[in-house]
């Protein structure tokens, strides 16, 4: 059988894992027909991710630029500021003035108020059937990167609309509807964020990360304010649209593997790696693309200097080669590091910041509850390419 790998493809929806095995067990370093690479084995992936000259400057791209709106279009023109698109040097400064904000300690300072939150939000949910996604999983993260980066509360809805919109701009097909949203958002979003810098700027600098981000660092090196605007667009909307991934991808494996789930609720010392192994067995994020700067060798095949290649973080995942029972939810697993968070220069910022209100979620809603079941089997997926999360899940709840 000739592998095929179509993110259209009606058979990946209804049966991804098996999709992935298909493709990894046939073609793991696949050619598409659509014009791009895809990688599959875990081993692949991970090589692809850590390699020099594999770029991640997709505004620099005629094309990717083209049917976002042209090079001077205001999404291409933030994304080309982005941390995440920079490659070598200029990523590797700017990642440097942007970690202070998500330092062990910033973080660490955040857990009473994370747990305050969830615990706020619980009390609001209460028992019965409850939608954990709207009632908990979505305002449990926006709160908190919004408290992070100093946004005021009543100004998160509307930034989350904005970075919503500007966010389907990694996607790899982008609908003109979508274009002209996020074209349209960018700038509103990138007025407001200017305003409320300039508010700060009058006053005495105030604790939050806003204010970190604005200041030079030890070396009075700066980011300028345009690098800003388009960072704290890019934080907002990874911050919150991963981690509800996480929290309820996350919570219907647990559901679907009873076993898991009371091995969890026997021993809460097993967090740390089940956040982990749940982001292996469902990763909130899907796929990542880099552009291969040189001709680059992956098993057997020459991808051609300038080719695109998609990672598949899920694919990787359930690669037997390095998991052993790889469908199996095992809590306690520890090697391979998971993905799902990325590898190399670009592995995920806030990766511990995620955990942390992942893990707090898990823990309260087995230490509040004594019996946790889907109330729907009905689940419907989102349709965004590179993210993989649900649109809800419907829960019944028992103290
Ligand atoms: C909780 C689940 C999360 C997952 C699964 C996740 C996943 C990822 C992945 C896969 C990447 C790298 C993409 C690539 O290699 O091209 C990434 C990068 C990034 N993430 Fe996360 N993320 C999560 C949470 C967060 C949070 C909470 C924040 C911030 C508040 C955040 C901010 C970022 C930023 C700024 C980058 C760019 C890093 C760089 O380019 O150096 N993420 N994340």
């Amino acid at each position: 059988m000739t592998a095929l790998f179509d993110l259209n493809d009606p058979a990946l929806a209804a049966d991804r894992f098996g999709y992935y095995r298909r493709l990894r067990e046939t073609e793991p370093v696949h050619r598409s027909p659509f014009g791009y690479w895809v990688l599959s084995r875990y081993d692949d992936v991970d090589a692809l991710l850590r390699a020099p000259g594999a770029s991640s400057n997709f505004p620099a791209d005629p094309g990717w630029a083209m049917i976002r709106g042209g090079p001077t279009c205001p999404v291409v023109k933030s994304t080309s500021k982005w941390m995440l698109m920079q490659d070598g040097l200029a990523h590797r400064r700017m990642r440097r003035l942007i970690a202070r904000v998500f330092t062990p300690r910033n973080i660490d300072r955040m857990r009473p108020r994370i747990a305050e939150v969830v615990g706020r939000l619980i009390d609001d949910m209460g028992d019965g059937e409850v939608d954990l996604i709207s009632d908990l999983a979505l305002p449990m993260p926006i709160l908190v990167v919004g408290e992070l980066l100093g946004i005021p509360e009543q100004d998160r809805a509307k930034c989350r609309d904005w970075t919503d919109k500007v966010g389907y701009v990694i996607d790899p097909g982008v609908t003109p509807a979508r274009r002209i949203a996020m074209n349209k958002a960018e700038p509103e979003f990138r007025a407001y964020l200017l305003d409320l810098m300039a508010q700060r700027r009058g006053n005495d600098p105030e604790h939050d990360l806003l204010s970190v981000l604005m200041s030079p660092d030890a070396d009075g090196e700066q980011l300028t304010d345009e690098e800003i605007v388009a960072n704290i667009l890019l934080i907002f909307n990874a911050g919150h649209e991963t981690t509800v991934n996480l929290i309820a991808n996350g919570m219907l494996a647990l559901l679907q593997q009873p076993a898991a789930l009371r091995a969890l609720r026997a021993d809460p010392g097993l967090m740390g790696t089940a956040v982990e192994e749940l982001s292996r067995f469902d990763p909130p994020v899907q796929l990542a693309a880099r552009i291969v700067t040189a001709d680059t060798r992956i098993g057997d095949k020459v991808i051609p200097a300038g080719d695109t290649v998609i990672v598949l973080f899920d694919a990787a995942g359930r690669d037997p080669d390095r998991y052993p029972d790889p469908d199996r939810l095992d809590l306690a697993r520890t090697e391979p590091k998971s993905l799902a968070f990325s590898s190399g220069p670009h592995y995920c910022v806030g990766a511990v910041l995620g955990k942390l209100e992942a893990s707090t979620v898990f823990a309260e809603l087995l230490r509040r509850y004594s019996d946790i079941e889907l109330a729907s089997q009905d689940l419907r997926w989102h349709s965004h390419f590179n993210l993989r999360g649900l649109t809800e899940l419907r829960l019944n709840l028992k103290r």
